[in-house]
């Protein structure tokens, strides 16, 4: 298969995604992050390509079914959709990833706004969906579990109760906490103090182990708990919750009438994956996902059926720069 467009992150296809997903060959930490048709939304030919909504669906879990064996178990989904399919979007990839959050991307530009009351028989919506998922069932629970059992070991070996061991580390007000069961499934590991406090308890020859080589085998686990973890690496409290407010790309002469603003996507893309790492989108239109990715250290294979796109994603990918103002950053 040779690429429509391709740089040293990028590569752009220009085909049908059930298609071309099968012929992908990917490495290394894999997300999606893809805005597809929103079933009769827009008047383009390409968002009318199915008579229902469940002929739609279907095809949803078609492409996401094709997509998935190419990413990694770190990765994050996000798929955008329309405010009337959003839950059944939602179920579709719910059946196929974990889903985390159903975003609401609220618009306050939209036209909508300026509809007359006495013209509506329901709420409007100004908002667009957006579903955050990820590949994993399995995620790690526990940081450090080998310590963890290593801990536990020793305690029972010792036959020291945990009642014993639990009445050292009571809370400021005196009661029982966790801090014991939180060491013994491995979630974090005792201070130094805490540490020389459980071996005086337990007696000579218990937990003999150094305390600073098991400092070193914990910062070693850890590092290979966050890299089996799926990022999230949320910089801004602003953007704490899941309703997000970003400004829409401005009209432009030529703008892809879907086109998704620099801003909402570089909080996407540097929340939920990291430099380095590869962003499928199955339909890349303007190919904001991809300039962006690859402004943000990332590499992106995008695949978009309308040769128009290729070209202007093409177009876009091939300067150096972007004016963010323009492109609604
Ligand atoms: C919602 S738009 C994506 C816009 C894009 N996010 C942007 O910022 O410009 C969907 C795009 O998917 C393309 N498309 C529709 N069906 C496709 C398919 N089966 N495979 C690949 N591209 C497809 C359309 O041509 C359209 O450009």
């Amino acid at each position: 298969m040779k690429p429509y467009y391709e740089d040293d992150s990028v590569q752009l296809f220009h085909g049908r995604c059930e298609d071309i997903l099968p012929g992908l060959s990917l490495t290394g930490s894999v997300h999606l992050l893809t805005d597809p048709p929103y079933f009769k939304v827009k008047d383009n030919d390409w968002d009318n390509q199915w008579s229902k909504s469940a002929e739609f669906l279907d095809w949803m879990g078609e492409w996401l079914d094709l997509a998935k064996p190419h990413l990694s178990p770190d990765a994050s989904v996000w798929v955008f959709a329309s405010p009337a399919l959003t839950s059944a979007v939602e179920s579709v990839v719910a059946q196929r990833f974990r889903v985390l959050n159903s975003v609401r991307w609220v618009k306050q530009g939209s036209m909508a706004h300026r509809a007359s009351i006495d013209s509506v028989r329901s709420h409007i919506s100004f908002w667009e969906g957006i579903v955050f998922a990820e590949q994993s069932d399995d995620e790690p629970e526990t940081v450090a579990a080998p310590i963890g059992a290593y801990i536990r070991s020793e305690r029972e070996r010792s036959g020291v109760s945990r009642t014993v061991i639990q009445a050292l580390f009571p809370s400021v007000n005196g009661n029982t906490t966790g801090a014991l069961s939180n060491w013994e499934i491995g979630y974090n590991m005792p201070s130094r103090e805490q540490y020389a406090t459980l071996r005086e308890s337990m007696g000579e020859g218990f937990l003999s182990r150094d305390y600073d080589e098991l400092v070193a085998e914990y910062v070693a686990l850890r590092r290979e708990f966050e890299d089996q973890r799926r990022p999230f690496n949320l910089k801004d409290r602003k953007r704490l919750g899941d309703i997000w407010d970003f400004p829409s790309v401005p009209p432009y002469a030529g703008r892809h009438v879907c086109e998704k603003p620099v801003g909402l996507l570089t909080h996407m893309i540097e929340t939920t994956t990291r430099p380095g790492d590869t962003i499928i989108d199955c339909f890349a239109g303007s190919g904001a996902v991809l300039d962006v990715a690859r402004q943000l250290g990332r590499k992106a294979v995008g695949i978009e059926m309308d040769e128009h796109w290729c070209k202007q994603a093409t177009k876009r990918l091939s300067q150096q720069t972007f004016d963010l103002e323009a492109l609604g950053a």
